[in-house]
Protein backbone atom coordinates (compact mmCIF):
# COMPACT_ATOMS: atom_id res chain seq x y z
CA UNK A 1 0.00 0.00 0.00
CA UNK A 2 1.08 3.34 -1.22
CA UNK A 3 2.29 5.74 1.83
CA UNK A 4 1.73 9.36 1.74
CA UNK A 5 3.68 12.04 3.19
CA UNK A 6 2.50 15.65 3.30
CA UNK A 7 5.44 18.16 4.39
CA UNK A 8 4.51 21.88 4.40
CA UNK A 9 7.15 25.20 2.95
CA UNK A 10 8.99 22.55 1.28
CA UNK A 11 10.00 24.64 -1.57
CA UNK A 12 13.60 25.18 0.01
CA UNK A 13 15.38 24.45 3.34
CA UNK A 14 15.18 21.87 5.29
CA UNK A 15 11.39 20.83 4.39
CA UNK A 16 12.78 20.40 0.63
CA UNK A 17 14.91 17.78 1.91
CA UNK A 18 12.73 16.25 4.20
CA UNK A 19 10.90 15.50 0.31
CA UNK A 20 13.60 13.92 -0.96
CA UNK A 21 14.72 11.60 1.97
CA UNK A 22 10.63 10.84 2.43
CA UNK A 23 10.83 10.33 -1.56
CA UNK A 24 13.71 8.17 -1.25
CA UNK A 25 11.68 5.89 0.96
CA UNK A 26 8.85 5.60 -1.39
CA UNK A 27 6.05 7.78 -0.09
CA UNK A 28 4.36 9.61 -2.36
CA UNK A 29 4.91 13.18 -1.07
CA UNK A 30 2.76 16.44 -1.42
CA UNK A 31 5.39 18.68 -1.36
CA UNK A 32 3.73 22.33 -0.13
CA UNK A 33 4.45 25.21 -0.85
CA UNK A 34 2.86 28.99 -0.79
CA UNK A 35 4.37 30.10 -3.89
CA UNK A 36 3.04 28.20 -6.71
CA UNK A 37 5.71 28.84 -9.00
CA UNK A 38 8.73 28.01 -6.18
CA UNK A 39 6.57 25.02 -5.40
CA UNK A 40 6.63 23.93 -9.15
CA UNK A 41 10.33 24.11 -9.78
CA UNK A 42 10.96 22.65 -6.38
CA UNK A 43 9.15 19.53 -7.06
CA UNK A 44 10.63 19.25 -10.76
CA UNK A 45 13.56 20.14 -9.61
CA UNK A 46 14.11 16.51 -7.17
CA UNK A 47 13.43 14.85 -10.34
CA UNK A 48 11.19 12.02 -8.76
CA UNK A 49 7.52 11.07 -10.24
CA UNK A 50 6.43 10.20 -6.60
CA UNK A 51 6.21 13.78 -5.52
CA UNK A 52 3.09 16.06 -6.09
CA UNK A 53 3.33 20.20 -5.64
CA UNK A 54 0.60 21.32 -3.61
CA UNK A 55 -0.23 24.82 -3.12
CA UNK A 56 -0.66 25.78 0.12
CA UNK A 57 -0.60 28.88 2.85
CA UNK A 58 -0.86 27.72 5.94
CA UNK A 59 -1.97 31.08 7.03
CA UNK A 60 -4.66 31.50 4.98
CA UNK A 61 -8.11 28.99 5.87
CA UNK A 62 -9.04 28.79 2.57
CA UNK A 63 -5.79 27.92 1.10
CA UNK A 64 -5.84 24.83 3.30
CA UNK A 65 -8.82 23.86 2.86
CA UNK A 66 -8.32 23.80 -1.24
CA UNK A 67 -4.84 21.81 -0.33
CA UNK A 68 -7.52 19.25 1.86
CA UNK A 69 -9.38 18.95 -1.58
CA UNK A 70 -6.69 18.59 -3.65
CA UNK A 71 -5.36 15.76 -1.74
CA UNK A 72 -8.50 14.14 -1.25
CA UNK A 73 -8.58 13.88 -5.21
CA UNK A 74 -5.79 11.39 -5.11
CA UNK A 75 -5.53 9.57 -1.92
CA UNK A 76 -8.81 9.60 0.93
CA UNK A 77 -5.38 8.76 3.69
CA UNK A 78 -2.41 10.60 4.49
CA UNK A 79 0.32 8.86 6.92
CA UNK A 80 2.89 11.48 7.62
CA UNK A 81 2.28 15.53 8.07
CA UNK A 82 5.29 17.39 8.27
CA UNK A 83 4.02 20.85 9.55
CA UNK A 84 7.59 22.46 8.37
CA UNK A 85 6.90 25.98 7.29
CA UNK A 86 7.42 28.61 9.80
CA UNK A 87 8.51 32.37 9.36
CA UNK A 88 11.05 34.15 12.23
CA UNK A 89 10.53 38.11 11.66
CA UNK A 90 12.50 39.07 14.88
CA UNK A 91 16.20 38.02 14.91
CA UNK A 92 17.71 40.62 16.09
CA UNK A 93 14.75 42.66 18.32
CA UNK A 94 14.72 42.77 21.74
CA UNK A 95 11.55 41.72 23.53
CA UNK A 96 10.87 45.84 24.03
CA UNK A 97 11.04 46.51 20.57
CA UNK A 98 8.98 44.21 19.52
CA UNK A 99 5.74 45.41 17.33
CA UNK A 100 2.58 43.39 17.63
CA UNK A 101 1.88 43.72 14.43
CA UNK A 102 5.21 41.34 13.49
CA UNK A 103 3.93 39.23 17.20
CA UNK A 104 0.80 38.82 15.26
CA UNK A 105 2.22 37.85 11.54
CA UNK A 106 4.72 35.11 13.15
CA UNK A 107 1.83 34.14 15.20
CA UNK A 108 -0.64 33.48 12.06
CA UNK A 109 2.09 31.25 10.43
CA UNK A 110 3.51 29.71 12.89
CA UNK A 111 0.59 28.61 15.41
CA UNK A 112 -2.77 29.48 13.65
CA UNK A 113 -1.27 27.87 10.71
CA UNK A 114 0.02 24.58 12.26
CA UNK A 115 -3.26 24.47 14.55
CA UNK A 116 -5.43 24.74 11.23
CA UNK A 117 -3.24 22.14 9.69
CA UNK A 118 -3.87 19.51 12.13
CA UNK A 119 -7.62 19.91 12.36
CA UNK A 120 -8.00 19.78 8.57
CA UNK A 121 -6.07 16.80 7.98
CA UNK A 122 -6.40 15.06 10.84
CA UNK A 123 -9.04 12.73 8.94
CA UNK A 124 -7.49 11.86 6.44
CA UNK A 125 -4.41 10.75 9.06
CA UNK A 126 -6.93 8.93 11.20
CA UNK A 127 -7.71 7.15 8.40
CA UNK A 128 -3.82 5.53 7.83
CA UNK A 129 -2.64 2.27 10.24
CA UNK A 130 -0.25 4.48 11.16
CA UNK A 131 -0.45 8.66 11.19
CA UNK A 132 1.84 10.61 12.26
CA UNK A 133 2.11 14.58 12.61
CA UNK A 134 5.16 15.94 13.09
CA UNK A 135 5.91 20.07 14.01
CA UNK A 136 8.62 21.36 13.37
CA UNK A 137 10.09 23.30 16.41
CA UNK A 138 12.99 25.23 18.18
CA UNK A 139 15.15 23.93 21.55
CA UNK A 140 14.39 27.46 21.94
CA UNK A 141 11.08 27.28 22.39
CA UNK A 142 11.64 24.64 25.28
CA UNK A 143 11.45 26.98 28.39
CA UNK A 144 13.33 24.96 30.70
CA UNK A 145 16.16 24.91 28.04
CA UNK A 146 16.37 28.25 27.33
CA UNK A 147 16.36 29.80 31.13
CA UNK A 148 19.21 27.47 31.73
CA UNK A 149 21.21 28.73 28.82
CA UNK A 150 20.95 25.54 27.05
CA UNK A 151 20.44 26.76 23.75
CA UNK A 152 21.28 29.69 21.64
CA UNK A 153 20.91 32.83 23.39
CA UNK A 154 18.50 34.35 20.86
CA UNK A 155 15.83 36.06 23.03
CA UNK A 156 13.47 36.85 20.10
CA UNK A 157 10.33 36.89 21.71
CA UNK A 158 8.05 36.45 18.26
CA UNK A 159 10.11 33.03 16.57
CA UNK A 160 10.35 31.43 19.92
CA UNK A 161 6.94 32.26 21.73
CA UNK A 162 5.08 31.43 18.64
CA UNK A 163 7.29 27.66 18.80
CA UNK A 164 6.42 27.67 22.45
CA UNK A 165 2.73 27.53 21.53
CA UNK A 166 3.28 25.16 19.03
CA UNK A 167 4.86 22.54 21.52
CA UNK A 168 1.68 23.17 23.34
CA UNK A 169 -0.64 22.14 20.42
CA UNK A 170 2.23 18.70 20.43
CA UNK A 171 1.65 18.65 24.35
CA UNK A 172 -2.74 19.19 23.79
CA UNK A 173 -3.39 17.11 20.60
CA UNK A 174 -1.24 14.89 21.94
CA UNK A 175 -3.06 14.07 25.08
CA UNK A 176 -6.15 13.86 22.87
CA UNK A 177 -4.67 11.13 20.23
CA UNK A 178 -3.19 8.71 23.14
CA UNK A 179 -4.33 5.20 22.27
CA UNK A 180 -6.48 6.42 19.03
CA UNK A 181 -4.02 8.42 17.37
CA UNK A 182 -2.40 10.04 15.15
CA UNK A 183 0.92 9.87 16.40
CA UNK A 184 1.91 13.65 16.90
CA UNK A 185 5.49 14.79 17.98
CA UNK A 186 8.04 17.99 18.04
CA UNK A 187 10.85 17.79 16.71
CA UNK A 188 13.61 19.90 16.36
CA UNK A 189 16.46 20.08 13.62
CA UNK A 190 18.76 22.34 15.12
CA UNK A 191 20.40 25.30 14.09
CA UNK A 192 20.64 24.45 10.24
CA UNK A 193 22.06 27.74 7.53
CA UNK A 194 19.12 28.13 5.77
CA UNK A 195 17.16 31.76 4.86
CA UNK A 196 15.34 31.74 8.25
CA UNK A 197 18.59 32.65 10.05
CA UNK A 198 19.93 34.73 6.95
CA UNK A 199 21.87 31.46 5.74
CA UNK A 200 24.14 32.03 9.34
CA UNK A 201 27.28 30.02 9.07
CA UNK A 202 28.17 27.33 10.99
CA UNK A 203 24.70 25.48 11.12
CA UNK A 204 23.70 22.12 10.12
CA UNK A 205 23.34 21.46 6.13
CA UNK A 206 19.45 21.36 5.51
CA UNK A 207 20.22 17.71 4.63
CA UNK A 208 21.61 16.76 8.04
CA UNK A 209 18.60 18.22 9.97
CA UNK A 210 15.91 16.86 7.17
CA UNK A 211 17.54 13.42 9.11
CA UNK A 212 16.76 14.39 11.83
CA UNK A 213 13.32 14.37 11.45
CA UNK A 214 12.60 11.86 8.55
CA UNK A 215 14.23 9.57 11.19
CA UNK A 216 11.69 10.22 13.87
CA UNK A 217 8.94 9.93 10.76
CA UNK A 218 10.13 6.90 10.26
CA UNK A 219 10.92 5.20 13.73
CA UNK A 220 8.55 3.01 15.12
CA UNK A 221 9.13 3.73 18.46
CA UNK A 222 5.95 6.06 20.24
CA UNK A 223 6.85 9.68 21.00
CA UNK A 224 3.04 10.89 21.14
CA UNK A 225 3.11 14.23 22.72
CA UNK A 226 6.97 14.92 23.46
CA UNK A 227 9.40 17.35 22.06
CA UNK A 228 12.63 16.30 20.77
CA UNK A 229 15.82 16.94 19.83
CA UNK A 230 18.48 15.01 17.63
CA UNK A 231 19.52 13.13 20.90
CA UNK A 232 15.60 12.33 22.41
CA UNK A 233 13.51 14.12 23.93
CA UNK A 234 13.83 17.62 25.74
CA UNK A 235 11.57 19.23 28.18
CA UNK A 236 9.33 21.84 27.71
N1 LIG B 1 17.12 27.04 10.36
C1 LIG B 1 17.19 26.75 11.65
O1 LIG B 1 18.23 26.97 12.32
C2 LIG B 1 16.02 26.11 12.34
C3 LIG B 1 16.20 25.62 13.64
C4 LIG B 1 15.11 25.06 14.30
C5 LIG B 1 13.89 24.96 13.65
N2 LIG B 1 13.76 25.42 12.37
C6 LIG B 1 12.44 25.31 11.74
O2 LIG B 1 12.56 24.54 10.56
C7 LIG B 1 11.48 24.88 9.67
C8 LIG B 1 12.04 25.13 8.28
O3 LIG B 1 12.85 26.28 8.34
P1 LIG B 1 14.11 26.53 7.40
O4 LIG B 1 15.25 26.83 8.30
O5 LIG B 1 14.23 25.47 6.38
O6 LIG B 1 13.68 27.94 6.77
P2 LIG B 1 13.40 28.44 5.28
O7 LIG B 1 14.46 27.98 4.36
O8 LIG B 1 13.15 29.90 5.43
O9 LIG B 1 12.05 27.69 4.89
C9 LIG B 1 10.82 28.05 5.44
C10 LIG B 1 9.73 27.54 4.53
O10 LIG B 1 8.45 27.90 5.11
C11 LIG B 1 7.69 28.50 4.09
N3 LIG B 1 6.62 29.35 4.60
C12 LIG B 1 6.71 30.52 5.27
N4 LIG B 1 5.49 31.01 5.52
C13 LIG B 1 4.60 30.14 4.98
C14 LIG B 1 3.18 30.10 4.89
N5 LIG B 1 2.41 31.06 5.37
N6 LIG B 1 2.61 29.05 4.27
C15 LIG B 1 3.36 28.06 3.76
N7 LIG B 1 4.70 28.05 3.78
C16 LIG B 1 5.31 29.08 4.39
C17 LIG B 1 8.69 29.26 3.23
O11 LIG B 1 8.12 29.61 1.99
P3 LIG B 1 8.68 30.86 1.11
O12 LIG B 1 9.89 30.37 0.37
O13 LIG B 1 7.52 31.17 0.20
O14 LIG B 1 9.00 31.97 2.07
C18 LIG B 1 9.77 28.19 3.13
O15 LIG B 1 9.43 27.23 2.18
C19 LIG B 1 10.79 26.11 10.29
O16 LIG B 1 9.63 25.69 10.98
C20 LIG B 1 11.84 26.61 11.28
O17 LIG B 1 11.26 27.33 12.33
C21 LIG B 1 14.79 25.99 11.70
Amino acid sequence: MTKFALVTGANKGIGYEVVRQLAEQDFHVFLGARNEELGKKAAESLGLSNITFINIDISNTQSIQNSFKQILEVTDYLDLLINNAGIALDFGTLPSELKVETLRQTFDVNFFGTFQMIQTFLPLLRKSESGKIINVTTDMASQTMFDNGETAPLNILGYNSSKTAINSLTLTFGKEFENKGPEILGVTPGFTTTDLNGNMPGGNTTSESAKIITNYALSNENFNGKILNKDGIIPW
